[in-house]
């Protein structure tokens, strides 16, 4: 099989870019380790950047979104029995966030593929770049027992943070940036109606807490764990009864509960990799970076990542400017670095350290109080929160 670009995994990114390919004449093909239901089952983040949106609505895959997502113009954060809402739309000049989950829109992605008729491998095992470094790589994968040769002019390893394109990379041809924090996130989903209208932060001395959704019916609530928890531990009871402690008194009060219907824990960390291109090859969205959700940048950064490889694509094929390949991972670098600070930063002033001492837990509270009560300060939360701007390709 022959295709101009070779995709490798069907999460968001994947999807994206290969409709974004799709529509500007661009063949593709995508080559999935899972099936179609397992990629669907992972529960995943929810909050869009308005250049998400923008973006799926140019993919084509807007319509769902636009009517069922929710418009947010604003969130809360609560501490020292505090409830401060930043009014992101008032503060960045009319931009505010959708909240509308992966799932959903991995689904109308899937559907939007299979519509149009462009081939994705599911189930695909063992799958290999090769020679990403000459004029025409290749991927070997596996299927149904036979091993299956795809040829193309580019691979964009979209799969993940476990993925196998960073991994087919020398070492030595990669910097590796990384930060592990000792805790993780317990999440369960339930179908309960939400606490608040707004998403709502909390730094509490037992740890953080964050209280978001997926509809008016269905809730997504986390509570901060140590590193070394075990979901089997918590019982719906015990995570309901620690969500109420660390939230105000007249949210807990109203919080509706019920059976969840998934529940996880997923560790937190920060990791970048630069650069994002190996030859022909180039890293997209989870397989070059991840960010702890804190911020809810990681579905966000793909997206810009995915932006930034099919604007430069449709460039190469439309004008025959590859010259501007080689602009692919500085410009993701840079919106990826601020959205890692970003991301530590809420991690670090909203979650309980393991080590920290009264000084350091002082200084957290300073930070929020001076964030919050300062002008200047709510400006930067929020525009950072509604998403940084996405850097044009430039021409030179
Ligand atoms: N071969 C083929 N497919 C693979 C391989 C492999 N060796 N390894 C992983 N994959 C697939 C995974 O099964 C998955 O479907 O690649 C896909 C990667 O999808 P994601 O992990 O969702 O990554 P990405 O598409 O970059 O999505 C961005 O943002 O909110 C965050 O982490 C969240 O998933 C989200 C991410
Ligand atoms: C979510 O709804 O899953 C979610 C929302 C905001 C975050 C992280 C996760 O910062």
């Amino acid at each position: 099989m022959k295709t101009q670009v070779a995709i490798i995994g069907a999460g968001p990114s994947g999807l994206l870019l290969g409709q974004l390919l799709h529509n500007a004449g661009i063949s593709n093909v995508i080559v999935e380790r899972q099936s179609p239901d397992y990629v669907l089952g992972r529960i995943r983040a929810g909050v869009l950047e308005q250049g998400m949106v923008d973006l799926l609505r140019e993919a084509g895959v807007g319509e769902r979104m636009v009517a069922e997502g929710l418009p947010h113009d604003g969130f809360e954060l609560a501490f020292d029995g505090r409830r401060e809402h930043i009014d992101l739309k008032g503060l960045t000049g009319g931009k505010g966030v959708m909240i509308y989950g992966q799932t959903e829109v991995t689904r109308d992605l899937m559907a939007a593929r299979q519509a149009c008729g462009a081939v994705t491998v599911y189930e695909a095992t063992n799958v290999q770049p090769h020679e990403p470094k000459s004029e025409q790589p290749w991927l070997t994968y596996e299927k149904d027992g036979q091993v299956h040769r795809l040829d193309c002019d580019y691979i964009a390893g979209c799969d993940g943070y476990h993925g196998v394109a960073r991994q087919s990379i020398p070492a030595d041809a990669l910097k590796v940036f990384e930060r592990v924090y000792p805790f993780g996130w317990l999440g369960i989903l339930a179908d309960t109606p939400p606490v608040n209208e707004e998403l709502v932060y909390a730094r509490h001395e037992r740890g953080f807490a964050l209280c978001s959704m997926r509809s008016p019916t269905r809730t997504r609530y986390y509570v901060q764990v140590g590193a070394d928890e075990k979901v089997e531990d918590w019982s719906d009871e015990r995570f309901w009864d620690e969500l109420k402690t660390r939230l105000p008194a007249e949210l807990a009060e109203r919080l509706v509960t019920g059976p969840s219907i998934e529940k996880s824990i997923a560790p937190l960390r920060s990791f970048v990799v630069e650069p994002m291109q190996y030859g022909r090859m180039f890293l997209v969205g989870d397989a070059a970076h991840i960010v702890p959700p804190t911020g809810a940048k990681g579905l966000n950064l793909a997206a810009s990542d995915v932006s930034t490889l099919f604007n430069i694509l449709r460039r190469v094929y439309a004008e025959g400017r590859t010259d501007l390949l080689e602009q692919y991972s500085s410009i993701c670098l840079r919106r990826i670095w601020k959205a890692e600070r970003f991301s530590w930063w809420m991690t670090s002033i909203l979650h309980r350290f393991p080590d920290s001492d009264p000084f350091s837990q002082r200084i957290q509270q300073t930070e929020l109080d001076y964030f919050v009560s300062s002008e200047a300060g709510r400006k930067t939360l929020a525009e950072n929160y509604v998403g940084l701007p996405y850097e044009a390709i430039a021409d030179a």
